[in-house]
């Protein structure tokens, strides 16, 4: 018998607040048909000055719990992927585990930037597959509108804010790729790309800081490492290209999205976007499209799903996973 991590339910929330495009055209050199022909973006949500990556966070996992069926307290661990926790300890996750009123278990953050959620994935897998957890609830929360220097028209154009959130539980499978749940993953990084995408702040240089990027040079990283990535996965799980139903990427910019799937060979109808209307949440993208695009009755029991991300460090990441 193999332990698979099968994705039992899932959530999202999405501040109140809609920026459209339009809306910058008031206060930077910019315009919408910029915007949107070079990323792909259309609106995206901003969170208001009290609503926190926990907050969010909260709501969604607590969606993702109804969703499942379960109470708080049927959940062994958390892992929060976020870059932009409400403070710089305890973990965002620690505390959604006490909004939740969660007396038991264990749970803590993960940064790996817009990668996180894959890695948060991987790392929830590998604790149930090893038998330390049962269930894990997985979410992605992050408040970029906070990191945004706002004269930058090259960066603050693209980011948005939300939280999404999936429940991993083990269940038995007969160790082959008809399984239902991850069925394998690959994590990269490489540290000597720090410069082309980091915040330029932190506690040991006592400052919030401001997101910097030097898109080209991500953008030229980005398509050949996504597609790699998911090569690397799909070979793990033993699948062609020909078995994924949905390619469910990073949700950062259109071009970077169509540019990978056409290296993978999968054609753009079987991609997932929510881009256009949420802009680059960062770790919080994958579960937010998961989530939308279950609500939105794509995603069906037994779809199989390659899924990838990249961002600051660089790191990035893939995982396949039957829905
Ligand atoms: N409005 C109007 N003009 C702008 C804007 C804007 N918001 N931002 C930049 N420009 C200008 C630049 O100043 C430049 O002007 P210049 O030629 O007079 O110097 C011109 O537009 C072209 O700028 P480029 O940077 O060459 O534009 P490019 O076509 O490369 O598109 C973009 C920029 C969208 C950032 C692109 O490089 C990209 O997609 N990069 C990937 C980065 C990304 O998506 N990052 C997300 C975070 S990382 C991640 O999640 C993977």
């Amino acid at each position: 018998m193999t332990v698979r991590a099968v994705i039992k339910g899932c959530g999202h929330y999405l501040p109140k607040r809609i920026v459209e495009n339009s809306e910058f055209e008031q206060t930077l050199d910019t315009s919408d048909e910029w915007i949107s022909s070079r990323s792909g973006i259309r609106r995206r949500h901003f969170a208001s000055q009290d609503e926190t990556t926990s907050n969010m966070a909260t709501f969604a996992a607590k969606k993702a719990l109804e969703d499942a069926k379960l109470l708080a307290d049927d959940i062994d661990a958390i892992i929060l992927a976020t870059s932009t926790s409400d403070l710089t300890f305890p973990s965002a996750a620690t505390m959604v585990q006490a909004k939740l009123g969660m007396t038991k278990g264990f749970a803590y953050d993960v940064q790996a930037v817009c990668a996180g959620f894959v890695f948060a994935l991987a790392n929830a897998n590998a604790l149930i597959i090893s038998g330390q957890a049962e269930r894990v609830l997985v979410i992605g929360s992050e408040t970029f509108s906070k990191l945004m220097d706002w004269q930058d028209r090259s960066t603050c154009v693209l980011f948005g804010d939300g939280a999404g959130a999936v429940i991993l539980s083990a269940e038995s499978g007969n160790g082959d790729k008809s399984d239902r749940g991850i069925l394998a993953s690959d994590l990269n990084s490489d540290g000597r790309l720090k410069d082309i995408l980091y915040v330029d702040g932190g506690v040991s240089t006592q400052s919030t800081g401001y997101l910097r990027m030097h898109g080209k040079e991500v953008y030229r990283h980005a398509i050949e490492k996504l597609a790699m990535t998911a090569e690397n996965s799909m070979k793990a799980a033993g699948v062609t290209i020909d078995e994924i139903d949905w390619i469910v990427p990073h949700q950062a910019n259109i071009r970077i999205i169509h540019g990978t799937a056409k290296k993978m060979g999968i054609p753009k109808e079987r991609i997932l976007t929510t881009v256009q209307d949420h802009g680059n949440t960062s770790a919080a993208s994958i579960p937010l499209a998961l989530s939308v695009s279950k609500t939105d009755g794509f995603l069906k029991k037994n779809d199989l799903i390659v899924t990838e991300a990249i961002g600051g460090g660089l790191a990035w990441g893939s995982l396949i996973i039957r829905w």
